[in-house]
Order: C-alpha cells, then sequence, then structure tokens
C-alpha cells in the first residue's frame, strides 16, 4: 500500500512545528513546539489545551457530515456519564464488576431485540465496534465448520465464505487475516443486493456461513435474509450442506426492529447463527462500540471462549483486543434505559421519515436518478441521470458542497458495477427536517452552477478516495 503523502512532512521548517498563538504563550514558554519530536521541556496545560483545540477545529463539521454512519450527537446527560466513566476498561471484569454486568444486560437485550429463541442462553458481547464483531462472527463460523469437518474425517484446508461484492472492507479483512477463501457474489443492476439468486453457484462442503447485510454500507439497502435462507434450505435438501447466516446488522440491526418490526431477519429466521452491530451507528453512541450476540451456546464453539477472573469466579470473553474502553457501553445502557422501545422508534422513524422525504425531493432534481430510496435504512444513493451532462460529475458536485460544509461523498459501486459512481446521503439522529431542507437548497443551488457550465469541469481523478 502507498499512504496518501502527508503534507506536513516537508523540509520547510513552518511544517514541521507549531506555533502559538502569542495571547496564549506565556512569559518563558516555548512559542513554536515541534509536530513530530517530543518537544524538550513542558508546556501549561492551557497552552497545550489550545493548540489542540484548534488543530481539531480544522477537521470538518460533524453533524454537517452526511458521509458517516457514525454518531455524532449524544445529549448533555450522556456527555456528563462519558466523562464520568472515561477511565473504565471494559477489560478489567472484576475491578469494575457493574461494568461488566452492564454489558450482559445491554446484549441479553440486543438477543431479545433480535428473537432469539431464549435471551438468556444467547451469548454476546461488547467490541470496539462491528469491524471487530463480525471478526468473532467469521471466526465462530469457520471454527464451528472445523469442528464438523474433523469428526467427518473431512480436510479443513480450505475454508470459504460467501458474501456480496458490496459487502464492508472489514469482511475482507476477515478473509485475508483468518485465512479464508471469499466468494464474493458480484451485485448487478439486477441483483442490487445479495437475494439467493444462484447461491448453489458459490455454496460447497468448505463453506464456513454466508453473510446477509441489514444496511449495505454503498447503498443502505436491505438483504433479504428470508430469501437467502430458504436458498440454503434448498441446498441443504439436495446436498446435506448445513450452512449458517451471520447477519452483518452493523446499521438495520438498529433500525429494521423499530422501523420494520415485522420484517424477519434475525433469530426468528433458525438459519441465523449470529448478529452484529455498532452501537456507535444507530445505536446511537459515540465511535467506539460494537455488538455481537450469537443464537445459542451451539454457535459459539466453546474453544473460542477465554475465561477471566471476575468476582472471585470466572467470567466468559472473546474479542480481539484486550484492553478498551467501556465508557461506551455505559452510554449504550443509558440510551437502552432512557429512550426504550417507544423512543428508539421515535428516534429511527424521525431519521426514515427525513431519509425517505429527502430522497424523495432529490429523485424529483432532473439530474438524478435515485439508486434507492431510503426506506431501508435511513441511507439512500443516487447517480447522475444517463446523458445529462458531459461537464460535471458527481465528485464535482460533491466538491462543491464540501465548500459549503456538506460532506457527501461520491464513489464507484463495487465490483461489476464500478463504471457507476454514486452519492449517498446517510441521514442519523440530529440529522432535522430544517438541516435537510438547507442541504436540499444548498444542492439545488450547486447543481444549478454546474449545470450553467458552458465547457466541462477539469477532472477529479479517480474518486477512489473514499472510504466506507
Ligand atoms: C455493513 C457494515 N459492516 C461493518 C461495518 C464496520 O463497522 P465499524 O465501523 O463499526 O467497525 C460497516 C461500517 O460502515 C458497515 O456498514
Amino acid at each position: 500500500m502507498h499512504p496518501t503523502p502527508n503534507p506536513d512532512h516537508t523540509h520547510d521548517r513552518r511544517t514541521r512545528t507549531v506555533e502559538l498563538n502569542p495571547v496564549f504563550s506565556r512569559p518563558g514558554e516555548d512559542t513554536e513546539l515541534p509536530k513530530f519530536s517530543l518537544p524538550d521541556g513542558e508546556s501549561l496545560p492551557e497552552t497545550a489545551y489550545q493548540i489542540v483545540h484548534d488543530e481539531a477545529m480544522l477537521d470538518g463539521n460533524a453533524r454537517l457530515n452526511l458521509a458517516t454512519f457514525v454518531g455524532t450527537w449524544m445529549d448533555d446527560q450522556a456527555g456528563r456519564l462519558y466523562a464520568e466513566a472515561a477511565d473504565k476498561n471494559m477489560v478489567d471484569k472484576d475491578e469494575y464488576p457493574q461494568t461488566a454486568a452492564i454489558e450482559t444486560r445491554c446484549w441479553t437485550m440486543l438477543a431479545d431485540l433480535w428473537n432469539a429463541p431464549e435471551p438468556r442462553d444467547a451469548v454476546g458481547t461488547s467490541t470496539v465496534g462491528s469491524s471487530e464483531a463480525c471478526m468473532l462472527g467469521g471466526l465462530a463460523l469457520k471454527r464451528r465448520w472445523q469442528h464438523a469437518r474433523r469428526a467427518a474425517g473431512r480436510s479443513t484446508e480450505r475454508p470459504n465464505l460467501v458474501l456480496s461484492s458490496a459487502v464492508q472492507v472489514c469482511w475482507e479483512k476477515f478473509c485475508n487475516y483468518f485465512e479464508v477463501e471469499p466468494r464474493y457474489v458480484p451485485i448487478s443492476e439486477e441483483h442490487r443486493v445479495l437475494d439467493g439468486h444462484e447461491l448453489d453457484r458459490y455454496v460447497d462442503e468448505n463453506t464456513i456461513g454466508v453473510v446477509a447485510i441489514m444496511g449495505v454500507t454503498y447503498t443502505g439497502m436491505y438483504e433479504p435474509v428470508a430469501r437467502i435462507a430458504e436458498a440454503l434450505d434448498e441446498i441443504e435438501e439436495r446436498t446435506g450442506l448445513d450452512v449458517r447466516i451471520h447477519v452483518d446488522g452493523a446499521s438495520g440491526a438498529m433500525i429494521a426492529p423499530f422501523v420494520q418490526p415485522e420484517l424477519a431477519w434475525d433469530f426468528r429466521i433458525e438459519r441465523v447463527a449470529s448478529i452484529n452491530t455498532s452501537g456507535h451507528k444507530y445505536g446511537l453512541v459515540y465511535p467506539g462500540l460494537g455488538w455481537v450476540v450469537w443464537r445459542d451456546r451451539e454457535a459459539l464453539p466453546e474453544d473460542l471462549v477465554f475465561r477471566v477472573s471476575y468476582l472471585g469466579g470466572d467470567m466468559p470473553t472473546f474479542a480481539l483486543n484486550f484492553s478498551r474502553p467501556g465508557a461506551q457501553v455505559l452510554l449504550q445502557y443509558y440510551l437502552f434505559l432512557r429512550l426504550g422501545e417507544e423512543g428508539f422508534t421515535r428516534v429511527q422513524r424521525t431519521s426514515h421519515d427525513v431519509a425517505t422525504y429527502l430522497a424523495g425531493q432529490i429523485g424529483e432534481i432532473p439530474a438524478f436518478e435515485l439508486w434507492n430510496d431510503g426506506t431501508d435504512i435511513p441511507v439512500f444513493a443516487w447517480r447522475l441521470r444517463e446523458g445529462h451532462t458531459e461537464n460535471w460529475d458527481l465528485h464535482h458536485l460533491s466538491d462543491r458542497l464540501r465548500a459549503r460544509g456538506w460532506l457527501v461523498p461520491a464513489y464507484p459501486m463495487p465490483a461489476d458495477l464500478t463504471e457507476i459512481t454514486v452519492q449517498r446521503v446517510v441521514v442519523r439522529n440530529g440529522f432535522s427536517r430544517n438541516l435537510a431542507e438547507a442541504f436540499l437548497q444548498d444542492l439545488r443551488h450547486e447543481v444549478a452552477y454546474l449545470d450553467a457550465l458552458t465547457g466541462p469541469m477539469p477532472s477529479t481523478g479517480d474518486g477512489a478516495a473514499f472510504h466506507h
């Protein structure tokens, strides 16, 4: 990999130091601090604070960030709890038994929300985010498959995992790091998500599982878990292969239970072995929290579980990291208590209403064609209508919107559809109807500006800079 060169790394002295605003420098203090080596001496806390504060100010405005799925707003009580709990290490279960107990309550609540047959028989854990949660889900599938293969005296040399070509990069990492062959089912104009079509071409005796995504990162669309399960039922009938599903509900597992409660995508479907979500996405917590829950103990092989000392007894743990923040777990519990089912429904439906309204309005702009309409998770994407213009593309529009503070990425679709570029909006709690109106106004203004051009805009490069 060739990392993007850092403009800070030049030989110019001014780019290698941070200068103090004279208002904040105190007598005797350095007025210039190095950026890439430890300063020789100390600074006053106020001075150091001011420098970091001022640099961080240059980041985009989180509330106008329509690119991220991750929480950018919590209320004052959450802010207070966060500050009070910032010192808690989640792994110190013996030292912070209450935080450990609250973690268990949280994932048990999720098991219940996701219709586990017996939530108290489910197993779960918090994680740093969905990426870690997906790795754990994948590892459990792999180990379960290995046990079954060994018991049958068969080879465990070549495990594979079947997934959509539009999976989030964490699944590519899982396959790479844990040596599992990824079998990507390409999405197409006709099959915009993994929907069970021709699944039998990908599944074989070495398949450890199938990933179904509730809320595809590129577009926000749900993959029909029930249809995927039916296709696997047919495969089992014909071949005897019992292939389980992991649902990557990074976003959707905290939307579907409240917005589409009648939709069966979760443990109501027997083939679903495990589900992950990001507490820091539609779980409404600040960055640093994921969850994964297994239907029952059979779905999580015992030999993956480590035991740590806990209140004189032992506590099962399954995680990639050792130390990690405990505060986010308390924030999740705070929100579960604060909002309950009614509150979560109200919050998620509001985002949903804003997304479908915004998609409807954007769909009416002649320059665009909607890829989807925000009716799954409150996320949607659009593309430039074919033949609309040769003078500009969605990357230019993205740049123009950025100049107004809005962060709305444009990016190519995954393999087999890479010639299609889309732009995506993620509606989150805090993106109100008023903000949506302001965004629409700016969007229409910028489209009118670009449409009025009499010649083409300069090329913006390959547009591959946005990372999901
Ligand atoms: C479907 C899906 N899975 C996994 C992830 C990774 O989640 P996290 O950022 O919580 O690690 C994302 C992130 O956008 C996602 O959309």
